[in-house]
């Protein structure tokens, strides 16, 4: 990404130590979202990275949705939800993955995919790669190509890049 975007994504992220949990510095995004022109330059500045290459963006629910929407519309293409266990109608396909503790799943309405479509996955934080690796598996097995993933923060320490091998990430902003 442009040098210019990573210094606005990091001029308008909070953090706050010891949330949700002690010990835990939390990177807070809502400065950056409640600022017009910051959350437009940014919208605008994805958009020119992946404009022409992509035909569709999945956003990861929640925090995934906010960035993948304008996204999408920028871009000109339709936006998939890829969403947490129970939420969407089906026919659904799921993928369960690992948490610090138990499990989790995320699904998805394969029909929302287009054959051979390149699907951008987008979500705000990319930590243990859980969470991306699920979106990575439903994209695929609804029979969409994964054209990459685009994070706007990638805690680096967490090690979420290693189960993306093979996949083009580009984060915004890593620690
Ligand atoms: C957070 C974040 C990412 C995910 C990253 O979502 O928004 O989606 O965790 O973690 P991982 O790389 O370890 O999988 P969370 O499920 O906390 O909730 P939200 O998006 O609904 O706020
Ligand atoms: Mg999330």
């Amino acid at each position: 990404f442009p040098a210019g975007l990573t210094d606005l994504v990091r001029s308008h992220v909070r953090e706050i130590p010891d949330f949700p949990a002690p010990g835990v510095l939390f990177r807070d995004i809502t400065p950056l979202l409640a600022d017009g022109p910051a959350l437009g330059e940014l919208v605008r500045g994805l958009a020119d990275v992946y404009r022409g290459k992509v035909d569709a963006v999945a956003g990861l629910e929640s925090r995934g949705f906010i960035l993948a929407a304008p996204l999408a519309v920028t871009l000109g293409v339709g936006m998939l939800t890829v969403r947490k266990a129970g939420r969407l109608p089906g026919p659904v396909i799921g993928v369960d993955y690992e948490l610090e503790y138990g499990t989790a799943r995320m699904e998805m309405r394969p029909e929302t995919v287009d054959p051979g479509h390149r699907v951008l996955i987008v979500d705000d934080v990319l930590a243990t790669g859980g969470t991306a690796a699920a979106a990575v598996e439903l994209v695929e097995q609804a029979g969409g190509q994964v054209a990459g993933l685009s994070m706007l923060l990638e805690l680096s320490e967490l090690g979420g890049r290693s189960k993306l091998e093979d996949r083009q990430v580009d984060s915004v902003l890593v620690y």
